[in-house]
């Protein structure tokens, strides 16, 4: 068995993560699911209860009646909201769970996720792409592989970081020596574990490198993992966390020119991610 192949079949414990928010996002994906197992799904958990019934009061649905029920925050959210919700509370759990430093502290892992994936939507929104639902969702999974190979029990961290570190890899080369697999493959393998969408895998998967993504592959074209791209480096760029370890992306002047993004264009997106970080926050760490 190669390096890779070992690498998967040892992350495939991850898959028993006993969250119901894993358990809502697959019973969200099934058309057969009724509301009232949803209702009791969320009913089951006092921290998903209190995170559904946030969402449903919050800014976002302003002006709208108070909403003390599960029943009439499920109504409120809607299926697709409430999917997208969910996914974010499953990162959340993850960060909160696995929260292991890796090439950057596990406080602020969680808050480069939460930057980038603010930052994807709003690349997608000044590209005028109508649908953004999922561009968030996105880029806050985008790099969940690193909390995973940092707290995983085989101890890959130590190995990886000394590369970095002692022997001047880069992280993405470090990973693919030891593991046999980078963060962004090893995240969209869990993610598919769980059940997430698969098109938002597959932008996971592919985010350092979205010139590999197969042409024509489950999405006509490459934007999550384009959009996940611009974004992650513009957190980088803006020093929205630390910049330790950090080493300028190859592919990202050709993609600013690919979609036709200029400088200003990126001091916006930036200017947006900052604005909306703390009231991000605040949602999510609740
Ligand atoms: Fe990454
Ligand atoms: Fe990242």
């Amino acid at each position: 068995m190669g390096k890779r192949e070992e690498t998967l079949e040892k992350l495939q414990s991850v898959r028993e993560i006993p969250t119901s928010s894993v358990k809502l996002v697959r019973m969200l994906q099934d058309p057969d699911a009724r509301t009232e197992e949803i209702v009791k799904l969320i009913e089951f958990d006092p921290g998903l209860t209190a995170h559904i019934l946030r969402i449903a009061n919050s800014a976002y649905f302003g002006g709208l009646s108070w909403i003390q029920s599960v029943r009439e925050a499920v109504m409120r959210l809607g299926q697709r909201f409430l999917l997208q919700t969910a996914m974010t509370m499953l990162m959340s759990t993850v960060a909160r769970r696995m929260k292991s430093d890796y090439d950057l502290p596990g406080e602020e892992l969680w808050k480069h996720s939460i930057a980038v994936a603010i930052g994807t939507e709003a690349v997608a929104e000044r590209l005028g792409k109508g649908n953004t639902d999922f561009f968030f969702t996105s880029g806050l999974l985008h790099d969940i592989g690193k909390f995973v190979i940092a707290s995983h029990p085989e101890g890959w961290k130590e190995e990886i970081v000394d590369r970095v570190n002692g022997g001047g890899k880069s992280l993405l080369d470090a990973e693919t020596e030891v593991l046999g697999v980078n963060h962004a493959e090893a995240g969209s393998f869990v993610l598919n574990l769980w059940h997430i969408p698969e098109f938002i895998c597959e932008g996971v998967r592919y985010h350092h490198a979205p010139g590999e993504y197969p042409s024509g592959h489950i999405m006509s074209d490459n934007t999550i993992s384009e959009f996940i791209h611009l974004a992650d480096e513009m957190c980088y760029r803006g020093e929205i966390v630390s910049k330790e370890n950090y080493r300028p992306s190859e592919h990202f002047p050709g993609l600013m020119d690919k979609y036709g993004l200029t400088e200003e264009d990126e001091a916006d997106i930036l200017s947006r991610v900052k604005e909306r970080m703390e009231e991000t926050l605040s949602i999510f760490q609740g």
